[in-house]
């Protein structure tokens, strides 16, 4: 749980997150002094007049729910409380007799909790006691993580699964349908809507103190079913992410829990909500949402006709996520529930990209993974002797790997500490292929053959730069003419990889990197056909990077004394490389 906050006042940072709206939404304006976010009246047409104006709100915390959904298409008005606190009776019944129209009535819509169904219904009351204007209230209560012997009379609580029942009685009050049926299909939803969540911490409320006691904090434990507001669950347990999806997907779904069994979930249409509680990364929300999905359709044979998967109603930085299901049931008013959740709103909190037409085409179509990689390289006419090759080669890799240890030891000192174990890995990998697919004696065939094989084994700046370096020479062989491959052949191709490698680094001779090593080399094999020659001035080069201060890759961050002692890895490991052709 962490503690530390942008913002630490609490009044301050609600009311400047509801202003936010205002400027990253021109549809919505703000009355500051009593919390509300409202769709702004429509200077020309009399659109608004003609729809159920939708009400929500609760305690602040859970954004984006509410006040970032207001707009065409789903609320009309949301009304904001302190953090995790309901707003007043007075802040509601502001919203709905001087913030939205009233002229076809008003849907309000809460959660079920204490203080919200208390003051959001006694300004429904007022508003009625009023007189003039029909008013409709629906409490929704899709939390599943207490069951009936634990919930006692507190009841169910509202969670994400709320989100859906407010997008598919916007959708439907958008259509201009009259209140009854609009608050009639809210109710539906919500009866049909099952949620649970799953916290790893509490979360900390900017301007609280710190629950020095927080056993959560300090276990391995996740909490299965904590509430939006910190509420325990039904219990704690160390669980990795398949045993805690199934025991959440379970308590959703199982009709044989006589404590739970909410909703049977039977329809052909379900839709699943997966809800990130504000401090899930994306990353993880993903690996969470494949996992969901693949369970549900495993043991349960449900495959959603919708998964949403994103952030709609958190408990600030909440480190959890929650799992909703909407059983999609008849409506009776001759509209989809499903239609009413892809029908367009203009709202930041409701987050679902894509089409009804691009959900229901179910294309399968993929792309052919052959891109000709496994082609064939056709032979070139440059001729190597294969065996001296296999041995001059073999002799190179092995001078690699022998030298992990001490590359490793240097780029502990100066760098991440990897640079030996990836051209270990790369130099183990290039020595079984050419074990299992030896050399042709064509040297474009032959360097085209091993190019793969550093792409898929070596990562980070390195392999991409030898990748970049062996494409090149591969093309730089091919345009070399027939006959035998000299030195000065060698040399030649070399040169124009370089030349090709420094369209793509910055990298040169005294930067500190490999490029110190392979310079000297190329220059010196042009100029005299010597690999033993070549291969000396390259071990002198690398050696001369002790006490050379890096200017690229991750050692300038790394940074630290350690430079002057010893060489660049990547050079030294290179010219280690060189040394074993050499015969060194
Ligand atoms: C809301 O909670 C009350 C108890 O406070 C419970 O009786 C009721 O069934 C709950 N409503 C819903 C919709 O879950
Ligand atoms: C749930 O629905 C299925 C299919 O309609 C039915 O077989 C089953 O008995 C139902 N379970 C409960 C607990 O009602």
């Amino acid at each position: 749980m962490s503690s530390k906050h942008f913002i630490n006042d609490p009044t301050h940072l609600v009311s400047q997150a509801l202003h936010a709206l205002t400027l990253t939404n021109p549809n919505v304006a703000l009355d500051a002094a009593h919390k509300i976010i409202y769709r702004r009246p429509s200077p020309s047409s009399s659109d608004q007049q003609q729809q159920v104006s939708i009400i929500s709100g609760g305690g602040s915390g859970h954004e984006p729910s509410f006040a970032g959904m207001v707009g065409p298409g789903m609320l009309s008005a949301a009304v904001a409380g302190t953090i995790f606190a309901s707003p007043s009776a007075e802040q509601v019944r502001r919203a709905i007799t001087s913030r939205v129209d009233r002229g076809r009535g008003v849907l309000v819509v809460v959660m079920n909790y204490t203080g919200d169904v208390l003051n959001f219904g006694m300004a429904v009351e007022k508003a009625r006691a009023a007189g003039g204007v029909p008013v409709e209230m629906v409490v929704v209560g899709d939390d599943v993580g207490v069951g009936r012997a634990k919930a006692g009379k507190v009841g169910r609580r509202g969670i994400a699964g709320t989100v859906l029942v407010l997008k598919v009685a916007g959708a439907l009050a958008a259509l201009g349908r009259p209140l009854d049926e609009v608050a009639a299909v809210a109710r539906l939803a919500a009866d049909n809507t099952v949620s649970v969540g799953a916290s790893l911490e509490h979360v900390h409320v900017p301007g609280r103190g710190v629950d020095a006691d927080d056993k959560l904090r300090d276990s391995d434990d996740v909490e299965i079913g904590m509430g939006i507001h910190n509420e325990p669950g039904s219990g704690r347990a160390k669980k990795d992410l398949p045993a805690l999806v199934a025991t959440m997907l379970a308590q959703l779904l199982d009709q044989g829990d006589a404590d739970r069994a909410f909703v049977n979930v039977t329809s052909n249409e379900v839709v699943l909500l997966v809800n990130n509680l504000g401090g899930v990364s994306v990353l993880e929300l993903g690996g969470i949402t494949a996992e969901v999905v693949a369970q549900l359709a495993d043991k349960y044979g449900i495959r959603p006709v919708r998964i949403l998967s994103g952030t709609f109603m958190t408990s600030l930085n909440g480190l959890g996520f929650s799992v909703s299901l909407l059983n999609v049931v008849n409506t009776g008013v001759g509209v989809n529930m499903v239609d009413l959740l892809d029908a367009p709103s203009e709202v930041a909190g409701w987050a679902a990209p894509v089409r009804k037409e691009t959900w229901e085409a179910r294309n399968t179509a993929t792309r052919d993974a052959d891109d000709g990689a496994g082609q064939e390289v056709q032979p070139s006419g440059l001729k190597t002797d294969a065996a001296a090759a296999t041995t001059v080669l073999t002799r190179a890799l092995e001078s690699v790997i022998a030298a992990e240890p001490e590359v490793t030891r240097y780029d502990t000192v100066v760098g991440d500490g990897d640079c030996g174990i990836g051209l270990k890995r790369g130099a183990q990998a290039i020595l079984k292929h050419i074990k299992d697919k030896p050399l042709t004696g064509d040297a474009v065939v032959d360097v085209a053959s091993i190019v793969p094989v550093v792409e898929n084994t070596m990562d980070g700046t390195s392999g991409a730069l030898y990748a970049i370096f062996l494409n090149a020479l591969v093309h730089a062989l091919r345009t070399a003419s027939a006959g035998d491959a000299s030195p000065q052949v060698w040399a030649a191709a070399l040169k124009q990889s370089c030349d090709a490698l420094s369209r793509y680094t910055p990298a040169r001779p005294g930067d500190r990197t490999l490029v110190d090593a392979l310079y000297p080399f190329v220059e010196v094999l042009g100029q005299t056909g010597d690999v033993r020659e070549a291969a000396s001035a390259a071990r002198k080069a690398a050696d001369e990077t002790k006490g050379m201060q890096a200017s690229l890759g991750r050692t300038v961050y790394v940074g630290g004394s350690g430079y002057e002692e010893v060489p660049d890895p990547g050079a030294w490991g290179l010219s280690c490389f060189f040394q074993g052709l050499a015969g060194q």
